[in-house]
């Protein structure tokens, strides 16, 4: 059947001829009467900012808005309208929330695309506390890269309360010299390590100085929200612990340096300094010359502390896999057999354009494969079929085989998965969401498979995830 045919073939709005839901979407519990609810409303579209200095202009910064950082109490519900006001349709996925298939905000698999204009709600209770953060699951090269994401905080795990709590959001700008965006993606860059940007900042800024409280106990949610970059945290001038791995509480462990690849995250806490001035730094190792990415600088008179010792996190609720008995999976990660061009945009007789690569929105090469399968499989523009399927409540245990001579933070949605193993050594065994794989490493992740659903199963430096290395699992 020729290509366009078989798009125009079926009935209903064209759009759904890609869907993987023929039966329709999941659908979710809604918030039961009297629901201790956050309401908040994004909106999603760009807002000018001075990201370089003048004589830069700005830059046309895409964001959510005034609610772009969440901060809920845990057992809460949230309720977040998004308002699409962008040029082209979008989502949100809430990264590292188990929540229901139907919120997770993926294109053609858990609901319909948000065109312009249009508007949708997301309703659920995040289960645990922790620091997490949402991004749009499309075209998310040119969104994310242009600065769409947010930062959600559930609130309810600390046991003492620390005397500040900041976020730091981690992102490298492809922008250039006059506030523009630059490229934000080469197929060079897609089909090796990624396209870096030029810019780094933390909260939008070039290596920001927070104030803290002087001899204050310190919280720090770091995430690495690029879409590229590796980094090896670490800290100068204090002692630091790491206490939360993806935003799941982990035994007080000291912070020598953490590797992070894009979407991790990590709750570190440190003593500030007991001299007003003094000041303590945020540092990526992960490059020739150690690069600060921020700083911490007392203020005020010394607050009246003990030593300090770090005080655990709550043990976040998430099932415990059982090894005995567990499935296995092995997830091997290639370059595609053949880098493949998708077959042209289709014009429609109403004069409307269709991308071909919008099942999922692909950017127009194939670069990688999981268990050689790529996405989308080109001959039938449908979703391909799922990597595996799991059985609900067992635990899965997936062995990731990475045969590529470049690193990739692997994701799953919708579960927390434990870290396991590594053939390169020994690993801190940690729950996380999105773990980085090393060249020819094999690494072991494990996790309670007991949300049913549709989950993508994707690399997270996005080139790689919008130029193949994608898949999903069902969970039944
Ligand atoms: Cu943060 Cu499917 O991704
Ligand atoms: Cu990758």
């Amino acid at each position: 059947m020729g290509t366009a045919a078989l798009v125009l073939a079926g009935a209903g709005p064209v759009r759904r001829a890609f869907s993987a839901a023929p039966s329709g979407y999941p659908t979710a519990p809604r918030p039961p009467a009297g629901a201790d609810i956050k309401e908040v409303s994004l909106v999603a579209k760009a807002r000018p900012q001075q990201l370089l200095a003048a004589p830069a202009k700005q830059t046309a910064v895409l964001g959510y808005g005034e609610s772009s950082v969440i901060r809920m109490r845990h057992g809460q519900w949230l309720r977040a309208r998004l308002r699409n006001e962008l040029t082209e349709h979008t989502t949100v996925h809430w990264h590292g929330i188990r929540l229901p298939n139907a919120m997770d905000g993926v294109p053609y698999l858990t609901q319909d695309p948000i065109f312009p204009g249009k508007e949708f709600a997301y309703e659920f209770r995040p289960p645990n506390p922790g620091t997490f953060f949402f991004h749009p699951h499309c075209d998310t090269v040119t969104q994310l890269g242009e600065g769409l994401a947010g930062v959600l905080i559930v609130e309810g795990d600390e046991t003492r309360p620390f005397d500040a709590d900041l976020i730091c959001l981690y992102r490298d700008w492809r922008i250039k010299d006059d506030g523009d965006f630059g490229v934000l993606t080469t197929d060079k860059g897609a089909g090796t390590s990624g396209t870096f940007g030029s810019f780094q900042t933390v909260n939008d800024q070039h290596q920001p100085i927070f104030k803290v409280p002087a001899n204050g106990d310190i919280r720090v949610r770091f995430l690495n929200v690029d879409m590229t970059r590796l980094i090896d945290l670490g800290v100068e001038n204090a002692k630091a612990w790491m206490i939360a791995t993806d935003g799941n509480a982990l035994e007080p462990t000291p912070l020598e340096t953490w590797r992070m690849g894009p979407a991790m995250r990590l709750d570190i806490a440190f003593r500030a300094p007991m001299k007003a001035g003094d000041r303590v730094r945020l540092m990526n190792y992960y490059a020739a010359e150690p690069i600060p990415l921020a700083e911490f600088e007392a203020e005020g008179a010394p607050l009246e502390r003990p030593d300090f010792v770090p005080a655990p996190l709550k043990k976040p609720d998430i099932p415990e896999p059982k090894l005995d008995g567990a499935l296995a999976f092995s997830l091997r990660l290639s370059a595609a057999s053949k880098p493949t061009d998708l077959p042209p945009d289709l014009k429609l007789p109403d004069g409307e354009i269709l991308r071909a690569a919008d099942s999922l929105c692909l950017t127009q090469h194939t670069f990688w494969a999981m268990n050689g399968q790529t996405w989308p499989s080109i001959e039938e523009r449908h979703l391909p079929p799922p990597l595996a399927d799991f059985a609900k409540g067992g635990t899965v245990v997936i062995e990731v085989i990475n045969g590529t001579p470049h690193p990739h933070p692997i994701h799953l949605h919708g579960h927390t998965f434990k870290v396991i193993g590594s053939n390169k050594g020994e690993v801190l065994p940690h729950f996380a969401d999105t773990t980085l794989v090393k060249p020819n490493e094999r690494r072991k992740i494990a996790f309670v498979a007991d949300n049913p659903g549709a989950w993508m199963l994707h690399c997270h430096i996005i080139e790689h995830q919008e130029t193949g290395m994608m898949g999903y699992v069902r969970v039944a």
